[in-house]
C-alpha cells in the first residue's frame, strides 16, 4: 500500500547529497534504480532527475521490519528515506558515480509508490518503437531523455534571456485562427457556433506578428506552437515549436545581427563554444552551385565543381546534351578510388533518387577506369583531373544534366552519402551559415503556376522590383536562412509594408482581387494604417536542440512527439468522438470515413 509523506519533506535531490557534509541528517525521494540484499545490508540506488544516490538500509540501525521492507522493493518503486549521510571507504567509493564518495545510512523508509512490472527494461537501448512510445512516460525516466528536455529548458531560458535584453516583448498569439491557404496543409477545427465553419491551427503566427508591428510592439517574440499537415520526417513534425520574432523598423543586416547573436548566445551557454567570428554569407544559387543544396553542410570540404565547359565538344553521349543551357557537375572523392563497384552503384541509386539519369565515374589513372573512362578522350580527363585537383587514389563523380540545378542536387545528395559513409560528419561541430538571396518565386509544375519560394510577405530585392512582371523567375527575395550542419535551423525575412505592392504581389501568385482580399483582407486592410517597415525569422526550437544534444531526430527532444503517421501510441491520437460531440458540430461522416475506419 503506498504511505503517505506524512509530514516528511525532501531536504535534498540526490547528486546534491554529494555535496552534503558527512553526518548531516537528510530526507531524499526518489524511484528504484537498483536493489541488492547483501551479507544484511540492503543497498538500494535512488534515482531523481539529478542522478543516483546509494541509501544503505541495516537493522541495527533502521530497525528490523524496515530492513526486510527494504529488501523487498522492487525496480521503480518511489521510496523515501530519512537518514545520515556517511563517507564510504576504500573500495566501496564509486569514482563512475557524482555521488560515489557518500552514503545514506536509512533510519526510516516510507513506500510512497509501488510500480507494476515494467513492459520492458529502461536500460535497453533497442528497444522497439511500438513499445517505447506506447510507454513515452517511462521513457522519459532514462537520463539521456532528461538530459535532452534539460537542454531544451536550458536553451528557451538563454532565449527568453537574450531576447528580452534585447527590448524584445514576449507576446502569445492565437492557436484557433483562420485558415489562410499556401504553404503546408492546415490542421482544422470545427467550430460548434458557427456550424460549418472551421478555425485553422497555426502553421506560424506569421500574419499576427506581422500585425503585433503595425500594432507599435516594435520587437515581439514567442516560443510559438506551430502545426503543419505534412509528411514527417527525422526533422520534421507536426507540431513544432519556433523561437518566433520580430522587429520594426529594420532591414537585413538588423534581424541576421540579432539572430546571428542569439544562436551563437545558445551554443555558448549550452556547449561552452565561444565563436567571435561572423558567420559565412552564401547566395542561394551558390549554394546550389557548389553544395548541391540550399542548407549547406560545411561540415567537409568536397564541394561541387561545374565542369561544364572541359566538355564543350565531347562526344561522350551521356554529357553532351547538359552542354547547352544545362551543367556537369563533379566531386573529387580524396582516397575513393577504393571504393567497391557496389559502393559506387549504391552511390548511383542516391544521384536517380533525385531525379538525375546516372552517376558518371572515373579513377584518374594509367589507364583510368569508371563508367566514363571509354567515353572521354584524354585531353577532357587531364582537364578535369587538374581542375579538381585528383590524383591515382581519388575518385571523380559527375552527374550531367540539361536542368543545371537537377545535376547539382543530385550530387549533393551523393555527396552528402559520401560523407556520412566516410564519417565525415562531425555531429560536435557547430558550422552556421547564412544562405541569402533566395529567389522570390518558384515555379509550381503541380499547380502551373509560380508559388512564392518563402511566403508571400516577403519583400523583393529593391534592385529586382523592375524584373517582377516581366522576369519573376530572376527576381530574388529579402529572405535568409540560418543553417547549420546542414540542418535549416531558421528562416526569415523583411516583409512587404506596403498594401499596393502586397497585392502585386498576390496577383503575380495567381491571385484575382477579389480572391486576395477574400482571404488576406484583414491584412490588406490593416496594412492602410501606418505599417512600419519590418521583418523577422524564425529558428525551429526542435532542429536546434537536436543539434545541441547530438540527438538523430527531433522525436528525441520533444517529451511527446507523434509518430510517422501523426499518430500519438500513448494516447492512441487521433481517435473517434462520441457521436454527440459530432452532432453538436453539425459534422456528419461520409460513409467511407466511418469513425474507426480511417485508423493509420
Ligand atoms: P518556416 O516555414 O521556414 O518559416 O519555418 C521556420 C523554421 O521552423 C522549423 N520548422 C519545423 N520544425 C519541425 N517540424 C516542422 N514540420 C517544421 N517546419 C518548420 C524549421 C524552419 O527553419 N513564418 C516563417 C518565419 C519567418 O518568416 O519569420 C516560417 O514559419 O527550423
Amino acid at each position: 500500500m503506498a504511505e503517505l509523506l506524512g509530514g516528511w519533506h525532501r531536504s535534498h535531490m540526490c547528486a546534491e547529497v554529494a555535496g552534503v557534509a558527512v553526518g548531516q541528517k537528510v530526507t531524499v525521494m526518489g524511484w528504484v534504480q537498483k536493489r541488492r540484499n547483501l551479507g544484511g545490508l540492503v543497498f538500494i540506488d535512488l534515482r531523481d532527475r539529478t542522478g543516483i544516490l546509494q541509501v544503505v538500509v541495516d537493522a541495527a540501525r533502521a530497525g528490523q521490519e524496515t530492513f526486510e521492507r527494504a529488501g523487498d522493493v522492487r525496480g521503480e518503486y518511489v521510496l523515501a528515506f530519512q537518514g545520515e549521510v556517511s563517507a564510504r571507504q576504500g573500495s566501496q567509493i564509486n569514482e563512475r558515480m557524482e555521488t560515489g564518495h557518500v552514503e545514506v545510512l536509512a533510519d526510516a523508509m516510507k513506500v510512497l509508490s509501488e510500480s507494476a512490472v515494467l513492459p520492458y527494461n529502461l536500460e535497453d537501448e533497442r528497444i522497439s518503437d511500438q513499445l517505447k512510445y506506447k510507454y513515452r512516460y517511462l521513457d522519459l525516466r532514462s537520463p539521456a531523455m532528461q538530459a535532452r528536455l534539460k537542454t531544451r529548458h536550458e536553451v528557451c531560458r538563454v532565449v527568453r534571456e537574450y531576447l528580452s535584453n534585447q527590448g524584445f516583448l514576449e507576446i502569445e498569439t492565437p492557436m484557433l485562427c483562420r485558415s489562410t491557404p499556401e504553404g503546408a496543409r492546415d490542421y482544422l477545427v470545427p467550430s460548434r457556433v458557427f456550424p460549418g465553419n472551421f478555425y485553422a491551427l497555426p502553421q506560424s503566427p506569421q500574419l499576427y506578428k506581422q500585425l503585433l508591428m503595425l500594432s507599435g510592439y516594435d520587437r515581439y517574440f514567442q516560443l510559438a506552437r506551430c502545426f503543419r499537415d505534412e509528411d514527417l520526417r527525422a526533422d520534421r513534425q507536426p507540431e513544432f515549436t519556433q523561437i518566433d520574432m520580430e522587429m520594426s523598423f529594420v532591414e537585413m543586416e538588423d534581424v541576421m545581427r540579432v539572430g546571428e547573436g542569439m544562436i551563437n548566445e545558445v551554443y555558448r551557454a549550452v556547449r561552452g563554444i565561444e565563436r567571435t567570428e561572423p558567420w559565412l554569407r552564401m547566395p542561394y544559387a551558390q549554394a546550389i552551385e557548389t553544395y548541391g543544396s540550399d542548407k549547406p553542410d560545411m561540415r567537409f570540404g568536397m564541394t561541387l565543381q561545374t565542369v561544364t565547359e572541359i566538355f564543350a565538344n565531347t562526344t561522350c553521349a551521356l554529357f553532351a546534351p547538359a552542354i547547352a543551357g544545362g551543367r556537369i557537375s563533379a566531386i573529387k572523392v580524396d582516397g575513393g578510388a577504393k571504393f567497391t563497384r557496389k559502393e559506387i552503384d549504391a552511390l548511383a541509386e542516391v544521384a536517380k533518387l533525385y531525379r538525375a539519369k546516372g552517376l558518371a565515374w572515373l579513377v584518374p589513372g594509367n589507364p583510368p577506369r569508371g563508367s566514363v573512362a571509354k567515353a572521354l578522350t584524354e585531353t577532357e580527363i587531364n582537364a578535369l583531373k587538374d581542375c579538381l585537383g585528383a590524383g591515382e587514389g581519388d575518385l571523380i563523380l559527375m552527374v550531367a544534366d540539361v536542368k543545371p540545378d537537377v545535376a547539382s542536387m543530385a550530387l549533393g545528395q551523393v555527396r552528402l552519402e559520401v560523407g556520412r559513409r566516410m564519417g565525415l560528419m562531425d555531429k560536435d561541430a557547430y558550422c552556421p551559415l547564412w544562405v541569402t538571396e533566395f529567389p522570390f518565386f518558384e515555379y509550381d509544375e503541380g499547380e502551373g503556376r509560380y508559388v512564392a519560394m518563402h511566403h508571400p510577405f516577403t519583400m523583393p530585392m529593391d534592385e529586382d522590383l523592375p524584373l517582377l512582371e516581366e522576369n519573376p523567375g530572376a527576381v530574388r527575395a529579402k529572405a535568409y536562412d540560418i543553417v547549420i550542419n546542414g540542418v535549416e535551423i531558421a528562416s526569415g525575412s523583411i516583409r512587404i509594408h506596403s498594401a499596393e505592392l502586397q497585392e502585386r504581389m498576390f496577383g503575380l501568385l495567381g491571385f484575382t482581387h477579389e480572391q486576395a482580399w477574400e482571404r488576406f483582407g484583414f491584412l490588406l486592410e490593416a496594412f492602410k494604417y501606418g505599417p512600419p517597415p519590418h521583418g523577422g525569422i524564425a529558428p525551429g526550437l526542435d532542429r536546434l536542440v537536436m543539434l545541441l544534444t547530438g540527438a538523430d531526430s527531433i522525436r528525441d527532444v520533444i517529451a511527446f512527439p507523434k509518430m510517422q503517421n501523426a499518430n500519438c501510441l500513448m494516447t492512441e491520437a487521433p481517435n473517434v468522438v462520441d457521436k454527440k460531440q459530432l452532432e453538436d458540430l453539425g459534422i456528419c461522416l461520409a460513409e467511407n470515413r466511418k469513425q474507426g475506419e480511417n485508423q493509420a
